[in-house]
C-alpha cells in the first residue's frame, strides 16, 4: 500500500517510488500540509511547522483564548477557505445563505481505497485496481455542515500524485461555490520559479520563467476553453534547476475549460499554489444534499531536474489518461487537404490527392472543413452537418468508398461546438447559440457558439454525428473549435443559475465525447482548436491527440512543440509535413527539416500532394518508412531536450529507448551561423557499457556536400565506428554542422553487441 494512514496522530504519508507526501489532522482538526518531495519514511515532520505569535494574524475562537501563537494566516494547509482568518489566497470561497462569505474546515474521518478513484462526467487518470490507491479525507465546516471531501489518487510507479475535490451541501440551505479549487499546495520554505506556457493563435506554449517573489502571480482562462493564450500546465521549482538537475513538481490540470493557477508568497515566505476552475465565471449552487465534483490535477516531484518531470507525465497520459483502442495502436499517417485547397474543393480533385498518396505510403485522408451545408468559406453553414453534395459532386459515402478503395482509410473534420447565423440549425433553434438576451454577441470568425451546456444539444450532436459515422466509412475525426466563448448566457438555465454556464459547457462537451468515443471506439479522434487552443489533458482523455497549432512552419514549429513537451508526449501531439513557401510565416526550409520536425509528433503530410514532383514523393515514401520503422521509440521512447529553440544556432531532442537499447536524436539549425563552435550534447537515456553505432540520415543533402561531408566527418568518431554509451553521456554526440540554412539531421543510434 503506498497509503500509510495514522489515525491516532491523524498523520497521512503518501509515497510513490521516488517522491513522500505528508498532511497532519493537528489538535484543532486543520489538515495541515507537512511535506512533499523526495522519498523519505513515514515518521511525523511537522516539526517543521513553526508557529509564532504574529501581529495581524488572527487566531481561531477554540485556541484564540489560550495561544497567539495558532494562525491560519501563517499555517501550511491541505485546502485553505475564504473569509475566516487565512488572508492568502485560498481554495475554497462559500457563500452562505445568509450571504457571509465563510467556511472553516475541521478534520471529520478518512478512507484508504484500493484502486484510483473517478469522477462522475470528468476526465481522471485511471489505473489498474492492483496499482493504484486512494486516500479521502473528509473536512466539514461546523457551522454549515459543508463537507470537503479531498481525493488523492497515488500511482506509485509513476511517481504521480492526483488531487480532486467533492463538496457536499449536508446543511439545510443552499450555498453557492464561488471557487472550489482543485488543488492547494503549501511550500512551508524555499524560493521558487514558475514555468509556465503563454502564446496566441498560430504561436502556441512558449515558455516563461519567473521567480515567485511576494505577490500574487496568476495565468489562466475565461475564454471558454483552456486557451491558446495560456496552459493548463506549471512546472514550480528551486532557482538554477534545469533539464538534468534541481527540485521540481509539475502541476497539470485535467480540464478544458476556464481555469487559473495562482501562486503567492506570503508574509513570512511561503509559497501557495492554487488551481482550479476559473473562479471568475463561476458560481455553483449548491442545494441541501447536493455534491459538486471538482476536475482533477495531476502532480509529480523530481528531484533530477524538469526533464523528468516532463517523462513522468508523458507515461502517465500515454497509459492512464488517453484511453479506448487508439491508445496503443498505431496510429496512421494522414494526409489532411486544409492547407493544399482550404475550401475550394471537389469530390474528384480530393479522390485525385487521395490514390496519390496512397501510392506514396499515406494511410489515411482526412476531408477538413468545407464538406457540409453551405461552406465555401468560414462565414456560414457551420452546424449543418449534411453533405453537400452539389460540391463533392457524389454523395459522402461514395467519396469515403473511392477513397478507401485505393486502400486509405478515410476521415473527416468538424466543429460541432459552432453554429453560423446562416445555417439551417440556428433558423430552426436560435436559442441554442450562446448569446445574453437583449445584447449583440461578439463574433468571432462570424460564428456562434452552440450551448453546449444543454442536453437537448449534446443529444442532437450525439444523434447526427452518429448518422454520419453509420453511413460513411470514417476511422478518424477531427474535432475542432474556432473561437473563444463569451456572451456568456443559456436560455436553458434561471437567472441565479448563469454562474454554472461555463463548467455545465464543458461537462457537455465532455458527455458528447464520452458518448462518441464510447459507441465507435473505432475512430481516432483528433481534438483541435484552431490548432493548440484547448491543448489539456482533459481532452487527452477523449482524443489521444491533438493538433498542436495551425502554425505548421518548422522552425516555428520547434518552439512550440518544446513548450508542449513539457507538459504533453509525443503521441499527443499532431504535427504536419505543410509546403513552402509556408503558408503562415512565408519561410522556406528543407523537406527534410520539415519530416524530421513533424516525426517529433504523430507525423502527417498537409499539402497538395498532386503538384509534387516524383523526386519529391520518392523522399514522401523515404521519410514515412524511416518514422514507421523508428515508430515505438518515436511515440513511446523517453523523451530529452537537449537543446532548446533559445540556443544560439541548434534545436535538439532526443527519443531514446525505456530499455537504452537504441535513441533517436533530432537537430535543426535554426539559426546558421559561419565558422561556429560545435554543437555537442550529451545523449541520455542509454547503458553506460553498452556499445552503440551511430547511422545518419542524409535525405536533404546534396550529392556534393553529402561527400565533402562523408570525408571530413566532423565527429570524434567515424559512420559506423564504436562508441559506448558511458562516452556519449559524459563526453557527448558531435552534431555535424549545417550545409545549409535550417539544416536538420536525424542520428540514430543503436547498440551493438
Ligand atoms: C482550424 C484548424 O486548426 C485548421 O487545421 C483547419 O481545420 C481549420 N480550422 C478549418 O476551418
Amino acid at each position: 500500500m503506498s497509503i500509510v494512514a495514522d489515525a491516532k496522530n491523524g498523520l497521512f504519508t503518501l509515497h510513490t517510488k521516488n517522491t513522500t507526501y505528508q498532511m497532519k489532522a493537528d489538535s484543532l482538526g486543520t489538515l495541515l500540509h507537512v511535506y512533499y518531495g523526495e522519498r523519505t519514511d513515514d515518521s511525523d515532520k511537522s516539526y517543521v511547522i513553526c508557529m509564532k505569535d504574529r501581529g495581524f494574524s488572527g487566531n481561531p475562537y477554540e485556541v484564540g483564548k489560550k495561544s497567539k501563537e495558532y494562525s491560519l494566516d501563517t499555517l501550511p494547509q491541505e485546502y485553505s477557505c475564504y473569509g475566516t482568518g487565512d488572508y492568502r489566497i485560498s481554495a475554497l470561497k462559500v457563500q452562505n445563505m445568509d450571504g457571509s462569505l465563510a467556511a472553516a474546515l475541521r478534520f471529520k474521518e478518512y478512507q484508504v481505497i484500493r484502486g484510483k478513484y473517478t469522477i462522475q462526467g470528468l476526465p481522471a487518470v485511471y489505473s489498474e485496481k492492483e496499482k493504484a490507491d486512494t486516500l479521502e479525507v473528509i473536512l466539514e465546516d461546523p457551522a454549515s455542515k459543508v463537507e470537503v471531501h479531498l481525493l488523492y489518487g497515488v500511482l506509485e510507479e509513476n511517481d504521480i500524485i492526483t488531487r480532486a475535490v467533492k463538496i457536499v451541501n449536508r446543511g439545510s440551505d443552499r450555498i453557492v461555490l464561488q471557487k472550489a479549487a482543485s488543488l492547494n499546495l503549501d511550500f512551508i520554505n524555499g524560493e521558487y520559479e514558475w514555468i509556465t506556457f503563454y502564446g496566441r493563435h498560430v504561436m502556441e506554449r512558449n515558455l516563461q520563467r519567473e521567480e515567485l517573489g511576494h505577490g500574487i502571480h496568476a495565468i489562466g482562462s475565461v475564454r471558454g476553453t483552456s486557451s491558446h493564450q495560456y496552459n493548463p500546465f506549471a512546472i514550480v521549482c528551486e532557482k538554477n534547476t534545469d533539464e538534468e538537475k534541481g527540485k521540481c513538481y509539475g502541476f497539470s490540470f485535467l480540464y478544458s475549460g476556464e481555469f487559473q493557477m495562482e501562486a503567492e508568497k506570503d508574509q513570512i515566505d511561503q509559497t501557495r499554489l492554487i488551481c482550479g476552475i476559473h473562479p471568475d465565471n463561476f458560481a455553483w449552487n449548491l442545494q441541501p444534499g447536493e455534491a459538486f465534483d471538482t476536475p482533477e490535477v495531476m502532480m509529480t516531484y523530481s528531484g533530477a531536474g524538469i526533464g523528468m518531470i516532463s517523462r513522468n507525465l508523458h507515461r502517465t497520459i500515454r497509459k492512464h489518461i488517453c484511453r479506448g483502442e487508439w491508445r496503443d495502436k498505431r496510429r496512421p499517417v494522414l494526409i489532411n487537404n486544409w492547407e493544399a485547397t482550404y475550401f475550394d474543393f471537389s469530390g474528384e480533385q480530393l479522390a485525385k490527392m487521395a490514390k496519390k498518396a496512397a501510392g506514396l505510403g499515406l494511410e489515411l485522408f482526412v476531408l477538413d472543413d468545407g464538406w457540409f451545408g453551405k461552406r465555401d468559406d468560414d462565414n456560414s453553414g457551420l452546424g449543418d452537418w449534411f453533405p453537400n453534395e452539389k460540391k463533392l459532386g457524389c454523395t459522402l459515402k461514395e467519396l469515403a468508398d473511392q477513397i478507401t478503395e485505393c486502400g486509405m482509410q478515410f476521415g473527416l473534420w468538424f466543429e460541432p461546438e459552432a453554429v453560423s447565423e446562416d445555417s439551417d440549425l440556428y433558423r430552426t433553434h436560435p436559442e441554442w447559440a450562446v448569446v445574453i438576451p437583449g445584447r449583440r454577441p461578439d463574433l468571432s470568425r462570424n460564428q456562434l457558439i452552440l450551448d453546449f451546456s444543454r442536453a437537448d444539444v449534446q443529444d442532437y450532436m450525439i444523434e447526427r454525428m452518429s448518422a454520419i459515422f453509420e453511413e460513411t466509412p470514417i476511422t478518424y475525426v477531427k474535432w475542432d473549435f474556432n473561437r473563444s466563448i463569451c456572451d456568456k448566457y443559456s436560455m436553458a438555465l434561471d437567472a441565479q443559475s448563469q454562474g454554472e454556464f461555463s463548467h455545465r459547457y464543458v461537462l457537455g462537451l465532455y458527455r458528447v465525447l464520452e458518448s462518441l468515443t464510447a459507441k465507435f471506439p473505432h475512430i481516432l479522434f483528433e481534438g483541435c482548436s484552431g490548432g493548440g487552443g484547448r491543448f489539456d489533458a482533459g481532452m487527452l482523455y477523449y482524443t489521444p491527440q491533438i493538433w498542436c497549432s495551425d502554425n505548421s512552419d518548422a522552425i516555428a514549429r520547434l518552439s512550440i512543440q518544446y513548450g508542449t513537451s513539457f507538459g504533453y508526449p509525443v503521441s499527443a501531439m499532431g504535427a504536419h509535413v505543410s509546403a513552402v513557401p509556408n503558408h503562415q510565416t512565408g519561410r522556406t526550409t528543407p523537406f527534410a527539416t520539415r519530416s524530421c520536425v513533424a516525426m517529433a509528433g504523430t507525423f502527417g503530410y498537409e499539402l497538395d500532394i498532386t503538384k509534387l514532383s516524383e523526386e519529391e514523393g520518392e523522399k514522401i515514401r523515404q521519410q514515412i518508412s524511416r518514422f514507421k520503422k523508428h515508430y515505438d521509440l518515436i511515440q513511446y521512447g523517453e523523451y530529452y531536450r537537449l537543446q532548446a529553440p533559445s540556443d544560439r544556432q541548434c534545436t535538439v531532442w532526443e527519443m531514446a529507448d525505456p530499455e537504452g537499447k537504441e535513441a533517436l536524436v533530432s537537430a535543426v539549425f535554426h539559426h546558421v551561423e559561419g565558422n561556429t563552435a560545435p554543437v555537442i550534447v550529451r545523449v541520455q537515456g542509454l547503458r553506460e557499457k553498452a556499445c552503440y553505432q551511430m547511422h545518419l540520415y542524409m535525405e536533404d543533402l546534396p550529392e556534393e556536400a553529402g561527400k565533402s561531408f562523408l570525408t571530413h566527418l566532423p565527429y570524434g568518431y567515424k559512420e559506423g565506428e564504436r562508441i559506448t554509451g558511458a562516452a556519449l553521456r559524459q563526453c557527448g554526440l558531435v552534431i555535424p554542422g549545417a550545409m545549409q540554412e535550417f539544416q536538420a539531421w536525424q542520428i540514430h543510434i543503436a547498440e551493438v553487441e
